[in-house]
């Protein structure tokens, strides 16, 4: 059987039987020699299911793939081979036309799609904290204004050690509004609205502004490549994940000051792949790269979550709406970091061509 040195053959993942017309095993490659923890050696010939317990009634499959010659699918079926448990798997029969009567059997155990099915919840799971903490944000917010109603009226009859009490309850109370109100504004973000856009200006727009304000003591040095061409995007959104990005640098290095540097450069390499396989090119490259401590290695793998912060007073929602920003965006956000040089990389589509626009 010349299947057995065929390279496509014995590297599918999946394992694979190829039947005869009596349903007995002709070929089985590597994956289905694992699954049916014997050899080839032993199973040749060997009437298919007196090894393999399928819960479907597979007799009636073959005969109609036979007759047809067509492929069929049946999806979630019990297969157990031996002694072993039944495992959950989608099988795929398909008729050999240059062989009468014989049929290629695949049997994938459904472990890796359950696995993926759980990715996805994490995601989901993400989601819905976020919505909860809206949620709660709005109900907070109404009894809270009341506190600090309530603390200001009780104010105007105290003395001074008394005073700072109710000053602590109005300014602790204010700490809670703003939280929330960036938990609100997670939830109020709204589709981008996309246009062509130069990432220069917005670069620009939020290096200018960050220099006014929280990043006073850092020095923001520009490498553009000029000749990059626009790319489709929200201008507004992309201004909230540039100065969230130099906002953590210069939260990180602290009072003392230190460097960041604005790349961008283009890479034609870098696709984002979609499940069903087809790859977009994400081919605009932005590096925010400052020279501070990197991130806390204890949630260095989890900084795109919400809630995940590594400062005191720190929300942690920054990340996740950049994430959540350059997402809508089809772009790609990534992060490399050690101590003394940490990379936030985004990756965006280019602008359609202006003709394309129109139609
Ligand atoms: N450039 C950086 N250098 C070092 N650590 C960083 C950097 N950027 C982010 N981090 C770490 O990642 C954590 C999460 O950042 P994120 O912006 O999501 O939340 P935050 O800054 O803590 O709070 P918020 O942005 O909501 O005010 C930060 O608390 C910080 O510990
Ligand atoms: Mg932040």
């Amino acid at each position: 059987m010349t299947l057995d040195s065929d390279p496509i053959w014995t590297a599918l993942p999946i394992p694979a039987f190829l039947l005869d017309a009596e349903d007995r095993i002709a070929a089985i490659n590597p994956a289905a020699e694992l699954f049916m923890n014997a050899t080839i050696k032993t199973l040749r010939e060997v009437p298919v299911f007196d090894r393999l317990a399928v819960d479907a009634a597979l007799d009636e499959a073959f005969s109609r793939v036979r007759s047809n010659h067509a492929a069929l699918f049946i999806n979630d079926v019990a297969v157990s081979a031996g002694m072993r448990a039944p495992v959950e798997c989608n099988i795929q029969i398909a008729p050999m036309n240059d062989q009468a009567g014989h049929v290629l059997l695949l049997v994938s155990p459904r472990e890796i799609a359950g696995r993926l099915g759980r990715a996805h919840s994490v995601k989901t799971a993400a989601k819905s904290a976020i919505g909860m903490a809206e949620m709660l944000a709005h109900e907070i917010k109404n009894p809270l204004a009341g506190i600090t109603g309530a603390a200001q009226l009780l104010s105007m009859n105290l003395r001074n050690g008394d005073l700072e009490l109710t000053d602590l309850i109005v300014a602790e109370s204010r700490r809670i509004v703003k939280l929330l109100d960036q938990v609100e504004q997670f939830g109020n973000l709204s589709p981008p609205n996309c246009k062509a856009v130069n990432i220069h200006d917005i670069l620009d727009r939020a290096r200018k502004s960050a220099l006014v304000s929280y990043a006073a003591s850092m020095t923001i040095q520009e490498e553009y490549d000029p000749s990059l061409p626009p790319t489709w995007a929200d201008a507004d959104q992309l201004m909230q994940v540039f100065s969230n990005l130099i906002r953590n640098a210069a939260q990180a290095a602290g009072p003392g000051g230190g460097t960041i540097r604005l790349r961008t450069f283009y890479d034609l390499s870098l696709r984002l792949r979609h499940p069903d396989g087809s790859g977009v090119p994400v081919p605009l490259q932005v590096e925010i790269v400052d020279d501070g401590p990197g991130l806390p290695p204890d949630i260095a793998n989890d900084v795109f979550e919400p809630f995940v912060s590594g400062r005191e007073n720190g929300t942690g929602l920054g990340l996740a709406l950049v994430s959540k920003i350059i997402n809508d965006h089809g772009g790609w956000i990534a992060v490399d970091s050690v101590p003394g040089r940490t990379v936030f990389r985004i990756s965006l589509p280019v602008a359609p061509k202006p003709q394309e626009d129109e139609t």
